[in-house]
């Protein structure tokens, strides 16, 4: 009989396997960190055979954690985190070098050469995105011309392109011995080799980058039964794939046209649903692939993209040492009634959605000697929220619609101080729901729909509960004030990179 559906969540720091039932209730779950590499400044890799061992292991979790067994997980489902690039040897199955992270800077020259006299705009038409370091299509440049033989390898057609998603499917459907290469199309739509429109890889850009099409895995849906698992999970069909934040927009069951979510993690990502529509985005935002079931058309999204947010809160731990662990953040923060004055631009990638500035680099600014390190923990947090407005006001010029509630997700919501703080800068309500695995649950709704585990949206619907909504509770004035400030410090972080 079937009971649950498996959802395979691959994150930029952790992986994580959750069981989930019927009732979109967490059964069981198994997790294992990511080692991150970190060889040059700006430079950041993963090893793509841990990520597949740790998936392993993580399943294995979960599975042991729970009284299920194989013939009850009626579908895997997959999401991940985005853009992070690998290549490896079709015949082997041995990654050709780590993955490239999304976060990695390293092929900002690719980039300019690519965007020439047009500017990072030049294909923002044709696939939503600026020309970027963060998406994959440079970081593929990179590999087949700074990997000795790589180019010629992938000329004769011996190499496979993939984000995570395709690198575990691949390998949960068998790998060397008959793996399935395939993406879904939220997946594709981040590597700015796909037409937006079309959802199919486009010659103009694979042209552009000098990127052979024999890499490049199928694009399909995001909800669809693309292969049966080998192994542990012998005969169980993976029938779901979508990046981790379009998932974690399917998991705060935001399908309509208007809905929006916005994800803390390492970075932040605020998703605002735009039906069929392709929206094109005046103020800085990205257009990118929301959903798509089956056979039914896309649904796409702008996102405000944010590098660091969550990750602002390790490097006070692990850099500087200010705090002993994360939670720790908010305690120290509280200790204090206000920044002291001290504003925080983490800048570390350069600034993302809206600002699109790789010049950019991280700035405190307004230190007096009355700043204390609760202040700059303090400061820290509220960058969170700070940039989470600058996206949002770029979403309500772009649409028209202002947003009146934001629905929220992700690791930093447990952090109630800076929920406060989201809703006093916003000046709209913020909301919580009771499940906040969205992430995972998205992939596994995905996957649900597919093989009729859940047989309709409507029905996910009734799954959505509302935990805890936080209002706004400083004034218009105070609001634009702390605004005000904000906008000087980003105009500081500019143009640091010579
Ligand atoms: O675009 C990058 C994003 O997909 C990473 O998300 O949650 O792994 O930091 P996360």
């Amino acid at each position: 009989m079937s009971r649950y559906i498996l959802a395979i969540d691959h994150g930029t720091t952790s992986t994580r396997a959750i069981l989930f039932d019927h009732s979109g209730a967490k059964v069981s779950s198994g997790q294992l960190e990511t080692t991150q590499i970190l060889p040059r400044p700006g430079w950041v890799e993963q090893d793509p055979r841990e990520i597949w061992q740790n998936t392993q292991k993580v399943i294995a979790l979960a599975i042991d954690g729970s009284q299920a067994t194989i013939g009850e997980i009626a579908a895997v489902g997959i999401t991940n985190q985005r853009e992070t690039t690998m290549l490896w040897d079709r015949k082997t199955g041995e990654p050709v070098y780590n993955t490239l992270v999304w976060q990695d800077t390293r092929t900002q020259d690719i980039i300019d050469a690519v965007a020439g006299a047009d500017g990072p705009s030049r294909f923002l038409i044709t696939t939503g995105l600026p020309l970027s370091t963060y998406f994959s299509a440079s970081k593929i440049v990179w590999l087949l011309d700074n990997v000795e033989g790589v180019r010629a390898r992938a000329e004769a057609g011996e190499l496979y392109f993939g984000t995570p998603d395709t690198w575990l499917l691949w390998n949960l459907t068998g790998g060397l011995d008959g793996g399935i290469h395939v993406t879904d199309v939220t997946n594709a739509s981040r590597t700015l080799l796909m037409n937006l429109e079309t959802l199919a890889w486009d010659d103009d850009l694979l042209v552009a980058f000098n990127i052979p099409r024999s890499l490049l895995p199928e694009i399909r849906s995001s909800s669809e039964v693309y292969g049966t698992c080998v192994g542990t999970l012998q005969g169980v069909p993976v029938a779901g794939i979508l990046g981790d934040q379009q998932a974690a927009t399917f998991g705060q069951v935001a399908f309509d046209e208007g809905q929006a979510k916005n994800t803390y993690g390492t970075g932040n990502f605020l998703i605002f649903n735009t039906g069929t529509d392709i929206v094109h985005s005046k103020n800085g935002l990205i257009t990118t692939v929301a959903y798509k079931v089956g056979k039914e058309p896309a649904r796409y999204a702008l996102e405000g993209s944010i590098a660091v947010t969550g990750s602002l809160i390790q490097w006070l731990r692990d850099n500087l040492g200010i705090i002993s662990s994360a939670s720790e953040a908010e305690q120290l923060a509280r200790t204090v009634e206000d920044n002291g004055g001290a504003y925080f631009v983490p800048a570390f990638s350069g600034l993302f959605a809206p600002y699109w500035r790789p010049d950019a680099r991280g700035a405190i600014v307004g230190l007096t000697r009355f700043v204390t390190r609760a202040h700059i923990a303090r400061a820290a947090l509220e960058s969170t929220a700070f940039q989470t407005r600058d996206v949002l006001d770029a979403i309500n010029a772009d649409t028209g619609i202002p947003l009146t509630e934001l629905r929220v997700d992700g690791g930093m919501t447990a952090n109630e101080l800076l929920m406060q703080v989201q809703a006093d800068i916003l000046g709209v309500p913020v909301v919580r729901p009771q499940i906040t695995e969205t992430t995972a649950l998205g992939a596994a709704f995905a996957a649900g729909l597919a093989v009729n585990f859940w047989h309709s949206r409507n029905q996910i619907r009734k799954i959505w509960l509302e935990d805890r909504r936080w209002t706004p509770e400083i004034d218009d004035d105070e609001r634009a004030r702390r605004m005000r400030i904000w906008k000087k410090a980003v105009s500081k972080s500019f143009d640091w990179v010579d």
